[in-house]
């Protein structure tokens, strides 16, 4: 069989077939045309060890040699007649091509391994996308005439030995998407959640790369692992020197049972190869999402709609929701600007606090006596958009639906007669809806359904409150089925309600991954307001998903989860890096306050077309105190950086910063920009006897220089931030 050679926007990926299996013996830069004979790759074979040279398989197995974490696991539990008197053969197959053809233009591949007599056969795709962004899928066919328990089947993709570092984030709620690194040695670094959802802690990014990789230099090999349940993402660095990267959904004992002719199909593996550091692998995720027609600023959608700005009442009123001050909240929001008002958790049946209510997807009569018409139609005639919390998956025991329907509640053993069950843990005193229940999926549908019908209601902040812990149905694990089952609902709902944007929230950004931005339009990436962390947080966010998918408000003075004071400038630099929004009770913001916001929903106004199509750039700096980071125009005509202070600085001046990835060619004007208003010397964001002189008249070089030579930063106060505002004049 020949090799398929996949080659898109700099990448090659290099299928070879002779050792009877597809190999991935290439994933990285772009070979060109001329192919040697790919025989001369084959490994020589050291002695005490398999006599022949071990295959590292696109299904890797031990069948053809490979001991290190093979890709399907799984068994047989008992022989029957079909078996041939055989059942123990599937617990190692020796999958091997029974075809393999080129797709989509040449930029794919399908690829068929089968063992007849294990009674397995796995089709894989392989797609390079126009961004040169890699897709590898499987699905298992259990071929055989008994039952197959599936354990794992996972998709990996070879990583080169010159990687030598791996970069993963990790996190906690307030804390999500933090970088953490380490050297590779043999052995495998594996990241597990059994969370039940994404996770906090979940790692958007596992980056391999040469010593030393950066934003912007050394060779990266990345993966992403596009679902919401649980899951594992691993490097496997063998003691042969070979290295791949993984990912598996994480399956419970007995989770996934094929009866025969049934099929598994694994998520999304999405993997980037990059030259340019990582901003190159977070080039091609943003190409990859840009491209989809569903995206939200795609002209597919519904014709291209800038994304609006965002005021949530969470950490303006909490639970307070008597009419008059949310009328007054949306006057106020209106004046400045804002267009979408979201009304957040607390307007439904029984929900004073949070610990009744969950389910009991009706406005609550007490509360909103004449329904949420009053608010919407204020909302409305200012213009704005109205949205909507939900948090359909979940259920408090004192609500209405856990008292009718107690059978509905995920628990690990059922209601009988004799006594209730045994309920998990209570988590925000909640627990989760069986969605796996026919009866259960329908009830959230309908009510969600009815409220979209009868409300003027534009967008869904659909929240997931609590991980999923000793999740099962019909007493066998079930987060699997629970997570497709949520899938379906996110589906029908858009379906049937094709304008309706939906963000993804989970206590702040525990739900953030491909699998649910295919059906979302945005994700809550914390629920903390801090700017300083949210620096941090955004910069790894947006290292996969662009920016006008991640939420960033502005939010209240003291940050409610950190008790720590910025000034409304550095929150509003912040937030404009995101799809921008507020979240605060501006009816108690001080003149100058709603000043600087209405200058800074100006600014977002003015930028928001090239902060949400552009490419985004973190500059490599040595001060771990001071952060650049922007986004540039495609054509390069433009860009908005942010330099940031985290803390205080180890030098006395911040010294000349280079500005990446402006047109080398052109020459550019560089204003400070600032959203408070320009005092002369913006003495409270900058700590000096005097400014750099370009301060006040702008600086003006080619991109060249500013790229090499850069400018002298003004001294920065600790956490403050400054705009520059670059723009091509040639
Ligand atoms: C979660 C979300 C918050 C808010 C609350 C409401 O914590 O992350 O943004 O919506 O729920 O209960």
């Amino acid at each position: 069989m020949d090799p398929l050679h996949l080659r898109s926007a700099g990448v090659s990926v290099l299928l070879a077939f002779d050792s009877g299996e597809a190999e991935v013996v290439h994933w990285g830069a772009d070979l060109g045309e001329d192919l040697p004979e790919l025989g001369l790759l084959r490994n020589p074979v050291p002695h005490s060890a398999l006599d022949v040279p071990v295959v590292a398989g696109l299904l890797p197995q031990a069948s053809s040699g490979w001991l290190g974490r093979p890709a399907l696991r799984g068994h047989r539990p008992a022989p029957t007649a079909a078996d041939d008197g055989d059942p123990g053969s599937a617990f190692s197959p020796a999958l091997r091509v029974a075809a393999a053809e080129a797709i989509r233009g040449g930029r794919g591949a399908r690829i068929v391994h089968a063992d007849a007599k294990a009674g397995l056969e796995v089709t894989s795709e392989l797609v390079l996308g126009e961004g040169g962004l890699l897709e590898i899928t499987h699905e298992l066919a259990n071929t055989g005439a008994g039952p197959y328990c599936l354990d794992e089947l996972a998709a990996v993709v070879p990583v080169p030995g010159e990687a030598s570092e791996l970069l993963d984030l990790t996190g906690r709620w307030c804390r999500e998407n933090h970088p953490q690194r380490h050297h590779i040695g043999q052995g495998t670094w594996v990241r597990s959640g059994r969370h039940g959802r994404t996770g906090h802690d979940s790692s958007l990014l596992v980056a391999a790369g040469t010593a030393g990789f950066s934003n912007r230099s050394g060779r990266v090999w990345a993966i992403h692992f596009g679902w919401s349940g649980n899951h594992e993402q691993y490097l496997d660095s063998l003691a042969d020197g070979r290295r791949s990267l993984g990912a598996a959904e994480l399956l419970g004992s007995g989770e996934i049972v094929l009866a025969a002719g049934e099929k598994y199909a694994t998520p999304t593996l999405y993997a980037a190869y990059s030259d340019r550091g990582l901003d190159g692998v977070t080039e091609r995720f943003y190409r990859w999402f840009r491209a989809r027609p569903q995206h939200v600023t795609s002209e597919g959608r519904a014709g291209y709609r800038p994304r609006p700005i965002v005021l949530n009442t969470w950490e303006a009123v909490y639970f307070d929701h008597r009419l008059e001050p949310l009328l007054e909240l949306a006057e106020s929001a209106a004046e400045l600007g804002v267009e979408r008002f979201v009304l957040d958790d607390g307007w439904f049946r029984g929900r004073r606090s949070d610990g009744a209510g969950l389910g009991d997807w009706y406005v609550d009569e007490t509360v909103w006596p004449e329904g949420l018409k009053p608010l919407i139609d204020a909302v409305t005639s200012h213009g704005m958009e109205f949205g909507l919390w939900v948090e359909p998956e979940m259920v408090n025991l004192d609500s209405d639906v856990a008292r009718a329907h107690p059978e509905w509640i995920v628990r690990p053993s059922a209601p009988s007669p004799k006594d209730g069950g045994r309920l998990p843990l209570e988590w925000r005193h909640q627990h989760v809806l069986d969605l796996v229940n026919p009866d259960a999926w329908q009830y959230i549908y309908d009510r969600l359904d009815t409220l979209l019908r009868e409300n003027d209601i534009a967008y869904l902040k659909w929240d997931q409150n609590r991980d999923l812990a000793e999740h099962g149905h019909a007493g066998r694990p079930s987060v699997h089925e629970q997570t497709l089952a949520a899938y379906r609902l996110f589906d029908a709902l858009r379906a049937a309600h094709l304008t309706v944007e939906i963000e993804s929230c989970s206590s702040g950004g525990a739900r953030v991954d491909l699998g649910i931005l295919q059906r979302t339009d945005r994700v809550w990436a914390s629920d903390c307001n801090d700017a300083l962390e949210r620096q941090t947080i955004q910069r790894w966010t947006e290292a996969v998903l662009p920016p006008e998918l991640v939420g960033a408000h502005v939010g209240p003075t003291h940050s409610h989860t950190t008790g720590r004071v910025h000034d409304i400038s550095f929150r509003a630099i912040t937030a404009l890096f995101g799809h921008f929004g507020i979240e605060w009770d501006i009816r108690k913001a001080s003149q100058a306050e709603r000043e600087t916001l209405r200058r800074a929903i100006a600014l977002y106004k003015g930028h928001r077309q090239l902060l949400h199509s552009g490419t985004r750039v973190n500059a490599d700096i040595v001060e771990p105190n001071l952060a650049l980071h922007g986004v540039v125009s495609d054509d390069g005509g433009e860009a908005l950086f942010a330099a940031v202070s985290l803390g205080t600085l180890a030098a006395e001046t911040p010294g000349r910063l280079g500005l990446p990835g402006l047109n080398p060619e052109r020459t550019y004007r560089v204003d400070v920009v600032l959203p408070t208003p320009d005092d002369g010397d913006w003495n409270d964001t900058f700590i000096q006897t005097s400014p750099p002189v370009w301060l006040s008249s702008g600086a003006t070089a080619s991109g060249r220089f500013l790229a090499e030579v850069g400018i002298p930063l003004p001294i920065l106060r600790p956490e403050h931030a400054i705009l520059l505002r670059t723009r091509a004049i040639n």
